[in-house]
């Protein structure tokens, strides 16, 4: 049976296109709605120029009520009744009401080699640090923040001269490798791990 894939963003979508253009051919899943908590995400054209189906639950009017925000997230994805939610660049903490409801279907991918550096600005703090590798991780959704189980990681080696921008760059390109590989696993409910390189 085909796994059916939302896909949640707040941004451009880079990694919403990336998982769209590998979910082709033989791969063990579709997918059917790309959702964004803003109307103005650039990556909601580039889905609607996919064919995917879009919709937007802005969470501004419902304030700190994230709840209720949440609710009328559930309400729009049990329309497609996802099997996978993959979240790209959503940029909104999740209640462990809403984990709770989507337990054991939903992916995010961080910019930074978990548990290291979890929440905002990761390369900027790998570099105070003076790392000398950061990266990306693919993990299972928990109410714990990026705390989920780990299912993929890539590395990449942080020069000298890498202000936070540049380094963003290098692992954006390895997220956009990562992430297709770790959910055609998932889709296939196989939940070994991928370290790249
Ligand atoms: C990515 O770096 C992702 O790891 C982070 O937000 C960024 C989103 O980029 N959570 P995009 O919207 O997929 O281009």
């Amino acid at each position: 049976m085909t796994k059916r894939v939302a896909i949640l963003i707040s941004g451009g979508g880079s990694n919403m296109v990336s998982l769209v253009e590998d979910m082709t051919g033989d791969h063990p899943a579709r997918p059917v709605l790309v959702l964004s908590n803003r109307a103005d995400a650039g990556g909601l054209a580039k889905a609607k120029a996919r064919g995917i189906p879009t919709a937007v639950v802005d969470h501004r009017p419902f304030g700190s009520d994230r709840p209720a925000f949440e609710a009328a997230l559930t309400h729009v994805l049990d329309q497609v009744r996802p099997d996978i939610i993959c979240l790209a660049g959503f940029m909104r903490v999740l209640t462990e009401g809403f984990v709770m409801r989507w337990q054991g279907t939903m992916l995010n991918i961080h910019p930074s080699l978990l548990p290291n550096y979890k929440g905002l600005h990761t390369h900027q703090r790998a570099i105070d640090a003076g790392d000398t590798e950061a990266g990306c991780s693919v993990h299972e959704v928990t109410a714990e923040l990026d705390g989920g189980q780990v299912l993929g990681q890539a590395r990449v080696p942080i020069d000298p001269e890498d202000r936070a921008d540049d380094l963003a760059a290098k692992v954006l390109v390895q997220e956009h490798i990562l992430y297709p590989l770790v959910l055609r696993r998932f889709a296939e409910e196989n939940r070994t791990r991928i370290d790249l390189p």
